[in-house]
């Protein structure tokens, strides 16, 4: 049955949850997942098909133009996630704590997170980890803020590693992930992303992260991590054709690049030749 919107009474869809989110993973349903930034964009996403949003921190690249994710901020990225909220009400919208903002201590890492639930209306909240994160994961869920634990290569790392690799290639780096993968699971994370890893290890991945008392499949969302995760998340702007460069997982498959150039050469064309308006626009004085 459709909730009716508490401000309009127009019917709603039936929102997408965390829940959703393990039936999905419980049943084999696969998700597709994109990165989004605005309410317009979120809200096209969402008449395409598209239930699960990430307000990632690509947004310092995409949106801000940087040359990585670090110079995203807390103020903006609060800001960001609501919109994208605004504009898919009913979906589920996985907001990215960015760099700074869950590694100086425990306290201003739960406090920024509950922002995130809060101010930015997110409904799970995801972080770059390894083992040492443990324990922030623990007090994370423990305090009722649903964690995604995001593996595999992290850019936000990229200034400690000197470049972006994928991650996981050879076994001992392979048995790393699952175990850092069973140990956030243990401290409670909801969910974990998966980047950049060989096709095997995210299987490995998937194999191992099963709920510790019950058994249930936690939903593991890749990220170029092969085709078993329960979902799949790219960046918008790699998948809509509009980077000029995307990593090579991503199968483009739009070309929204070009068709923003050939509008934008229509509009240009319009006002040059003075065909814009010509007949006066639509506003007259009043008698
Ligand atoms: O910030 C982001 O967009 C991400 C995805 C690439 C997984 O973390």
């Amino acid at each position: 049955m459709n909730a009716e919107s508490a401000s309009t009474g127009t019917p709603r869809n039936p929102r997408i949850t965390l829940r959703t989110l393990r039936k999905w993973a419980r049943e084999g349903e696969k998700f597709a997942m994109l990165t989004c930034y605005d309410a317009t964009t979120a809200r096209w996403l969402w008449r395409g098909g598209v239930r699960v949003f990430l307000v990632g921190d690509t947004a310092a690249e995409v949106i801000l133009g940087h040359d990585s994710t670090l110079p995203a901020e807390m103020p903006f990225m609060l800001q960001i996630t609501a919109a994208v909220r605004r504009g898919a009400p009913d979906a589920l919208v996985m907001a990215d704590m960015p760099f700074g903002s869950y590694q100086v201590s425990e306290d201003e890492a739960v406090r920024n997170a509950m922002a995130f639930l809060t101010e930015g209306l997110a409904d799970l909240v995801k972080l770059e980890v390894d083992a040492t994160f443990a324990s922030l994961v623990e007090r994370l869920s423990h305090a009722g803020v649903p964690v995604v634990a995001h593996i595999g290569s992290r850019p936000q790392t990229v200034r400690a590693e000197g470049g972006y690799r994928a991650a996981g290639r050879s076994e001992r780096d392979a048995a790393v992930l699952v175990d850092t993968a069973k140990l956030m699971v243990q401290c409670g994370a909801a969910a974990l992303l998966v980047e950049a890893v060989p096709g095997e290890v995210g299987k490995r991945i998937v194999d191992a992260a099963v709920h510790p008392e019950t058994g249930a499949a936690v939903p593991v969302i890749g990220c170029g991590a092969g085709p078993t995760c329960h979902g799949h998340v790219v960046v918008l702007q790699d998948v809509m054709g509009l980077s000029d460069w995307h990593p090579p997982f991503v199968v483009p498959t739009g070309e929204v690049g070009q068709a923003v150039e050939a509008a934008a050469g229509k509009w240009v064309e319009m006002v040059r030749s003075g065909e814009y308006l010509k007949d006066g626009g639509p506003y007259q004085m009043k008698a």
